[in-house]
């Protein structure tokens, strides 16, 4: 057994940025939708930097229109978390792309949602949470909306309120009503810092919207006191190795500074973001940290550890997603 082997958890998933190429260029037959200008001839996603992926991401999106592309999307992805070996998955659910922000469709794409992953639970064993995801650049009007949707469906699967999209545009702090009316429906909160943005986006993240994880948040090793003032705030970072390497902000797994920061004690977990874009997994994410770090199955227990603890769910569901870890 290597330690790609492991069981793992992951917390940063994007699940329209989680769809294979070839299951959108299905739906885009289906609707008679021409979508072939963001594949490559090898048919992967084809995008040239950041804003050129959230470009691409969006029209992959154009052909997922209802309740049912959903269901159908939820059941590939948890098949192809599972097969990882994942045994518990956070998944950033955006009401823009699913009914438009409009409170009531959204109920409706959450309840097909809800009913593949407890297909794919019974199928394979994976438990999934949502985290509700609003998007920067569609602006903190539209991020109010997302809130409300978020607020409406919080419960014991709806348990999170992020926002992730272009960090350049806005601040953080613009964002303040969405993520305090999703805090006041008692969601758990993070945001997308400190991947194209530097240290100040980390530290806006954490004391304008008082979130207690961080999407990537990886840039925060420019700055000793903001890595000071992670640890002792004891804020989870998500981190996403591999989708940080394709993106550009570091040239290869060696030069990422996953490893410094958990040197540093700040928490860090592991997760893919949009895997097939970044053609990761979590099993390759694995590898390649052990390749790098020369991390151990020791290693990796204590990253699932940590996800486990920052994880935005029940304490029944901890329980028994631990019991998991430790059975496998
Ligand atoms: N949306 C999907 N993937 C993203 C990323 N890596 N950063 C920001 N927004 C995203
Ligand atoms: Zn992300």
């Amino acid at each position: 057994m290597t330690v790609a082997d492991l069981p793992k958890i992951e917390l940063h998933l994007h699940h329209e940025g989680a769809a294979p190429p070839a299951f959108i260029r299905q739906l885009a037959h289906e609707k008679r939708v021409d979508l072939s200008g963001i594949f490559k001839s090898d048919g992967s996603y084809d995008f040239r930097d950041f804003a050129h992926f959230l470009s691409v991401y969006e029209a992959a999106c154009e052909v997922l229109k209802s309740p049912e592309d959903f269901r159908r999307l939820t059941l590939a992805i948890l098949q192809e978390s599972a097969a990882n070996g994942v045994v518990y998955s956070e998944t950033f659910l955006s009401p823009d792309f699913c009914g438009g922000g409009d409170v009531h469709a959204w109920r409706d794409y959450l309840s097909a949602i809800q009913d593949a992953a407890d297909e794919a639970e019974r199928a394979y064993g994976i438990t999934l949470r949502g985290v509700v995801t609003c998007v920067r650049h569609f602006g903190p009007d539209q991020a109010r909306q997302t809130a409300l949707c978020a607020a409406e469906t919080a419960g014991n699967w709806i348990t999170g309120f992020g926002m992730g999209g272009n960090e350049a545009i806005g601040a953080q702090a613009d964002f303040k009503w969405a993520f305090d009316c999703a805090r006041e429906a008692g969601l758990r909160l993070t945001t997308h810092a400190g991947e194209f943005g530097g240290p100040q986006s980390v530290r806006d993240a954490v004391r304008d919207l008082g979130v207690e994880r961080v999407g990537h948040g990886v840039r925060a090793i420019e700055d000793p006191s903001l890595v000071r003032e992670l640890v002792d705030r004891e804020v989870t970072l998500e981190v996403c190795p591999g989708s940080n390497v394709v993106l550009g902000l570091f040239p290869n797994f060696r030069a990422h500074p996953i490893a410094q920061l958990r040197d540093h004690g700040v928490k860090v977990t592991v997760s893919t973001d949009d895997p097939p874009f970044f053609h990761t997994s979590m099993r390759r994410e694995y590898k390649m940290l052990a390749e790098a770090f020369g991390w151990d199955a020791d290693d990796f227990a204590a990253l699932n550890d940590t996800a486990l603890g920052a994880a935005f769910c029940d304490e029944e569901t901890r329980a028994r997603v631990k019991k998991r870890l430790e059975r496998t």
